[in-house]
C-alpha cells in the first residue's frame, strides 16, 4: 500500500479505537510514523510517559526492550503491541543473565566493597530481572550519571552493562579515576593492573554497532568544512568521539538542543541517521548533518504496513474475529524483579 493511503487507513483505525489506543514512537522512527504517534521521545521519557497512560492498547514503534519496559510498567489491563516482534537490539544481546551472574559472583567475592548491577535499559528482560534481584537499578542514556553517582555517593561499587561506551563516557563525566574502573568481558574477563578491592566501576565490554561507526575523522571533516558547526553525539559513541564533541546526550537531549538553537545554526549529529535526517527536515532553518549515515536495522523494521496490520489486529481482536497479534507477553513472576529495577531508576532520577 502507498504511504499516503496507509497513513489515511491508520488514521481511520485510530478514530475507531479512540481513547483505547495510544501510539508511541521512539525518536529513531521516521516522520511517517512519528506524525501518527501521541507520544515521541527517548527511552526514559517513553518509559515514564507510558506508565502514566490509561488506554487499553499501547502500540510501541521502537524495539523490543522498549516495548517490554512499557509492558513491565503497564497496568494489568493494558496490552502492549510491537508491530514487528523481531525488532530487537543487538547491544541488548551482548550479555545474558547467566554470564552476568557468573561475573557478578566473581567480582563480589574478590571486592571489599558492596557491588550492585546497573543495567542499561537496552538490555534483555533476564538482565533486568538479574538487576532487580541484586538491588540494582536500570538506567538510560539520560540518567546514567545520576544513577551511577547515587551508588558512588553511598560507597557502593557498580557493575555496569551491557554498553561499555555509555559506562566510560559517564565515568569521564563524573571524573572517576581511571584506576578505579575495570573493563570486563567474556574473553578477557578482566583487564590486568587494577586494584580490584578499590574498583568503583566494572564495565562490561558490549557496544552498539550503529554508534561504533562514528570516528573522530568524521568530526574533523565537518569542522574543516564549517568552522562554526556544533557537534552533538549520543553517549553510545566511542570515548574519543564524545570527547571531541561539543555536547553529548540522549536522543531527547539532542532533539531539544537542536530545536532550541538559533536559526541558521549548524549541527553535526552522531547518532542513528533516520533520526538525524528527520530533524533536518523538521528544522529547515538550521543546517543539520549526520556525522555519517549509520542506520539501526531493527528500528527500521517498523513500517507503516506493519503498524497498520498491528492496529487492524486490535480491531479484529475486539470484534472477536482473531487473537491479538504482535503482543508483548511477560509472565507475572518475571515482572516482579524487572519492575523493581525500573522503578528504582525512576525513583533515583526523580530524587
Ligand atoms: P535514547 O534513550 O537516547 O533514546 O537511546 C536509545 C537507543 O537505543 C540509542 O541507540
Ligand atoms: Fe540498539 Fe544501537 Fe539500535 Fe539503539 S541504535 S536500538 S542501541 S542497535
Amino acid at each position: 500500500m502507498e504511504s499516503k493511503e496507509n497513513t489515511e487507513y491508520i488514521s481511520k483505525l485510530k478514530k475507531k479505537l479512540g481513547e483505547n489506543l495510544t501510539i508511541v514512537a521512539h525518536h529513531y522512527q521516521p516522520q511517517s510514523i512519528v506524525s501518527l504517534a501521541e507520544l515521541v521521545g527517548d527511552s526514559y521519557k517513553l518509559a515514564v510517559d507510558c506508565s502514566n497512560l490509561t488506554s487499553e492498547f499501547i502500540v510501541f514503534c521502537g524495539v523490543k526492550f522498549m516495548a517490554e519496559g512499557a509492558k513491565i510498567l503497564a497496568k494489568d489491563y493494558q496490552k502492549v503491541i510491537l508491530p514487528d516482534l523481531t525488532a530487537g537490539c543487538p547491544l541488548a544481546d551482548k550479555i545474558n543473565e547467566k554470564t552476568a551472574f557468573d561475573v557478578y559472583k566473581k567480582i563480589t567475592e574478590k571486592s571489599e566493597n558492596k557491588i550492585v548491577p546497573v543495567v542499561y535499559i537496552n538490555s534483555s528482560l533476564d538482565m533486568k530481572i538479574f538487576c532487580g534481584k541484586h538491588e540494582g537499578s536500570t538506567c538510560t542514556s539520560s540518567n546514567a550519571s545520576k544513577i551511577i553517582k547515587y551508588y558512588m555517593d553511598r560507597s557502593i561499587s557498580v557493575f555496569f552493562s551491557p554498553d561499555y561506551n555509555l559506562g566510560i563516557n559517564t565515568a569521564n563525566y563524573l571524573k572517576i579515576n581511571p584506576y578505579d574502573i575495570i573493563k570486563i568481558g567474556s574473553e578477557t574477563f578482566m583487564e590486568k593492573g587494577h586494584d580490584l578491592n578499590k574498583a568503583q566501576l566494572f564495565l562490561w565490554n558490549g557496544f552498539c554497532y550503529v554508534h561504533k561507526e562514528f570516528t573522530t575523522s568524521d568530526i574533523d571533516h565537518l569542522r574543516k568544512k564549517f568552522n562554526d558547526i556544533k557537534i552533538i553525539v549520543h553517549p553510545e559513541c566511542d570515548e574519543e568521539v564524545v570527547n571531541l564533541s561539543d555536547f553529548s546526550g540522549s536522543t531527547q537531549k539532542i532533539y531539544d538542543m537542536i530545536k532550541n538553537s538559533p536559526s541558521n545554526s549548524k549541527w553535526g549529529v552522531g547518532t542513528e541517521a533516520t533520526f538525524v535526517l528527520r530533524i533536518a527536515d523538521e528544522f529547515p532553518d538550521k543546517t543539520i548533518f549526520p556525522l555519517r549515515n549509520s542506520f539501526c536495522y531493527d528500528m527500521n523494521k517498523i513500517t507503516l504496513n506493519k503498524l497498520s496490520n498491528s492496529i487492524k489486529s486490535i480491531i479484529d481482536y475486539q470484534s472477536g474475529e482473531n487473537e491479538l497479534k504482535f503482543e508483548i507477553k511477560i509472565p507475572e513472576q518475571d515482572k516482579i524483579y524487572a519492575k523493581k529495577a525500573l522503578e528504582q531508576m525512576i525513583k533515583i532520577t526523580g530524587s
